[in-house]
């Protein structure tokens, strides 16, 4: 596997694929990979002929009191994994790289609308960090293809926005999200559960799967979102949102709309989980 953390270095490399006639995936990340980065990494060595894979911990989409210097850095064993699996190429960018001229003096890329609610409203400025560092990453690898996790539910319908809106000519693929044997969703943020926190997490996803259940066969959404929260309050949750919204809009259901999306966010202890569950009704 190829490793670079320079720009010009990473364009003359994609310039040669590109004279070579091959076709380019990116799978953006913050590195510390689990086997939930893994698959999106096997998913695209299984749709194009080479496969770039960032790291990058972007300053600009954590906020001031949130986990960005805490946020686990494993590069020599996520270099590991992405040479074991088959990645082609590493690029592990400095903050200076990324952010020449500094955070403040960044243009920015700002997606209205669909990263308002949710994710948005409790973390602000949050995607907008997401939306500029992924546009950036875009401009530097130019891939045909990009592939991000379900899991992050909004961030995805985000970039798959901001990919419509700048006419960015690349395929954005959303792959299943990758879970434990107890339910629990695959994320980097994990490894800040204790032993006890983590017995208590795969109770986020069995309220996902209750009140999908409860919307299912008709049952009144306020009353089962009211029953789900109380649930996990019991349960020594702190829940930051749930709703039940339309799938492609993000706004909450209305009683005609049939492709559903359930998201929620709830605290353990510091540590911040998010969830989602996507359905249909009839
Ligand atoms: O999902 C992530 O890991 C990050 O938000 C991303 C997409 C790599 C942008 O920094």
């Amino acid at each position: 596997m190829i490793c670079l953390d320079n720009i010009q270095q990473l364009r003359q490399q994609i310039r040669t694929w590109r004279q070579q006639g091959l076709t380019i995936a990116m799978v953006p990340t913050m590195g510390n990979l689990h086997q939930g980065h893994l698959h999106l990494v096997t998913s695209a060595l299984a749709r194009a002929d080479k496969v770039v894979v960032s790291i990058f911990v972007n300053p600009m989409q954590f906020g001031v009191n949130e986990d960005l210097d805490a946020y686990p850095r494993t590069l020599s064993a996520d270099t590991q994994a992405l040479t074991a699996v088959g990645a082609d190429l590493l690029f592990t960018p400095q903050v200076s790289t990324m952010y020449p001229r500094g955070l403040a003096a960044q243009t920015v890329v700002d997606v209205p609308g669909i990263s308002e609610a949710w994710c948005g409203a409790s973390r602000p400025g949050h995607f907008r960090g997401v939306a500029t560092v992924v546009a950036k990453l875009f401009n530097l690898v130019q891939p045909d293809i990009a592939l991000f996790g379900n899991k992050d539910y909004q961030q995805l319908q985000v970039i798959k926005t901001m990919v419509a809106d700048l006419c960015l000519p690349i395929e954005i693929v959303g792959i299943n999200t990758q879970r434990a044997e107890s339910g629990l969703a695959l994320s980097s943020r994990n490894g800040y559960l204790t032993a006890e926190q983590m017995q208590l997490a795969p109770q986020l996803k069995q309220g996902l799967d209750k009140l999908e259940q409860a919307v299912i066969q008709g049952l009144d959404i306020d009353n089962a979102i009211a029953n789900t929260l109380q649930q996990w309050q019991a349960l020594g949750f702190k829940p930051d949102y749930l709703a039940v919204c339309n799938a492609s809009n993000l706004r909450p259901a209305e009683p005609t709309d049939k492709h559903l999306v359930i998201l929620a966010a709830a605290y353990l202890g510091k540590t911040r989980l998010i969830d989602n569950l996507e359905f249909t009704r009839d």
